[in-house]
């Protein structure tokens, strides 16, 4: 028997990346899943790929929310796991974030993951009443903790995941239902390529990793798996960080990405810190796959 035969499962942001990573994975292990997106196509694509439901929505809808939890609900039987993946990031000076842009953010982000938890929880509650344990897996990042330049509004947001990953453990753990969160470091997704793009950035992160290297969306989803099956069936309210250089070698943190960034360009570019970290930046704002601002 596979690790999450019987699970049903909703996934946020599955049409991409991690989240479709998780899903597919999910899917391998036997779990039935919904594919939530905002883009019909990637939710559709996916879905098909894994014999899933796709279900558009935008996660900031609260009245949305409901209704597509409800459907994919009635489609898969039920719900024993609510994965709270979708996310969109940017990069700025923290005062040349728009009021409009800070709203963006916070609202996919934070007030996204919120509305996955309130849409999903009647329906976890019923699971666990009816003896299926069920649970919730959020998608944090180590930005939530140690943000990277440029990263206010996003490391924000995902400071809040985290603060709402432990109210929600406290919470629903009398009800049977487990709430974790998984922080993933620089991982290569739409979110990320145009950091790819640049050779030093890499560098710099990998040698500031233990493993001397980068993550993958499928060894994010294998933790979601595990916190998602009867194994973890005692884990609650547990923050799991990917790598890093700068939440565990402390020494590697002067050699941070965006001075390797610096010194792969011209002196004659190096004007300041924040108007070099925008610069080399400037191919990205708000990241392809979310709304635009
Ligand atoms: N890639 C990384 O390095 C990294 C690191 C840490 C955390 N994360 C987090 O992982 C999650 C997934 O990111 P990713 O890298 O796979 O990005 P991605 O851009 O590849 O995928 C994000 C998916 O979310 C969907 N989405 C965006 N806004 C939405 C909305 N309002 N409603 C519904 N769906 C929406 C997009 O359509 C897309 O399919 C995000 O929460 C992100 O913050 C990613």
């Amino acid at each position: 028997m596979r690790g999450l035969t019987g699970k049903r499962a909703i996934v946020t942001g599955g049409g991409s990346g991690i989240g479709a990573a998780i899903a597919r994975a999910m899917a391998a292990e036997g779990a039935e899943v919904a594919v939530l997106d905002l883009s019909r196509e990637r939710a559709e694509a996916v879905a098909d790929e894994i014999g899933g439901t796709a279900i558009t929505v935008n996660v900031v809808d609260p009245e949305a929310m409901d209704q597509a939890v409800a459907d994919a609900v009635e489609a898969m039987g039920g719900l024993t796991c609510m994965v709270n993946n979708a996310g969109i990031g940017s990069l700025e000076p923290m005062h040349e974030y728009t009021p409009k842009q800070w709203d963006l953010l916070l609202d996919v982000n934070l007030k996204g993951t919120f509305n996955g938890v309130r849409s999903a929880v009647p329906h976890l509650r019923e699971s666990g009443r009816a003896g299926r344990p069920a649970s919730v897996v959020n998608i944090a990042s180590v930005s939530g903790i140690r943000p990277t330049r440029g990263e206010a509004p996003y490391g924000a947001a995902k400071a809040g995941v985290i603060a709402l990953t432990m109210s929600g453990a406290l919470e629903y753990g009398p009800d049977g239902i487990r709430v974790n969160c998984v922080s993933p470091g620089f991982i290569r997704t739409a979110l990320t390529e145009f950091a790819f793009a640049v050779p030093a950035y890499v560098e710099a992160i990998e040698a500031g990793t233990p493993l001397g290297r980068t993550g993958t969306a499928e060894e994010v989803a294998d933790v979601v798996v595990f916190l998602a099956g009867d194994q973890a069936r005692f884990v609650t309210g547990v923050k799991i960080y990917f790598r890093s250089h700068s939440t565990l070698l402390p020494s590697m943190r002067k050699r941070t990405a965006a001075k390797c960034l610096r010194r792969s360009r011209p002196t004659s570019s190096r004007s300041s810190k924040t108007t070099t970290t925008r610069e080399m930046f400037a191919n990205w704002r708000t990241s392809s796959n979310g709304p635009s601002s």
